[in-house]
């Protein structure tokens, strides 16, 4: 096992030119690449799953379960209501952390509420693309060397 699961939910592919006054100018290629840059010296390489659809990203989880030492997961909008994302994600056996580039503390009432959040190990929220590269470093802190 030697890879990190970066795992993007509905509308993150559009990360660059998606309101970036909210979400920041950095694509998701750009986020990818940072989480590479923090954990390569530990071995440990991407896996970069982005899908649109619930179903989709349950199917990512199962399949990665095996081989991925942890998980960065930013829900989008499943925060609110991705029952079934959670339920997988209650199966993953590894250190996982939910990262929102926005404050959503800050936003409108419908996304102060995580259904995934009472499963992560921790979150990082309103930091931007960098909130990525701090999970990234919960991760190597979180994961126990071998
Ligand atoms: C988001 C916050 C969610 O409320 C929103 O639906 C997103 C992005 C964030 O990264 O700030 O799609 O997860």
């Amino acid at each position: 096992m030697s890879g990190v699961l970066l795992l993007n939910g509905p509308n993150l592919g559009a990360l660059g030119y998606r309101e970036p006054e909210i979400y920041g100018t950095d694509t998701l290629a750009d986020i990818e690449k940072a989480v590479a840059d923090e954990v390569s010296a530990r071995g440990w390489d991407v896996v970069s799953v982005q899908r649109d659809g619930e179903g989709d990203l349950v199917g990512a989880i199962h399949a990665h379960r095996g081989t991925t030492v942890g998980a960065i997961v930013n829900p989008g909008a499943l925060m609110m209501a991705g029952w079934s994302l959670r339920d997988a994600l209650a199966s993953y056996p590894s250190p996982w952390v939910e990262v929102h580039l926005s404050n959503v503390w800050a936003r409108e009432q419908f996304r102060h509420e995580s259904v995934i959040a009472p499963l992560a190990s921790g979150v990082v929220v309103g930091l931007g693309a960098f909130g990525y590269r701090l999970a990234a470093r919960a991760l190597l802190h979180l994961v126990a060397e071998v």
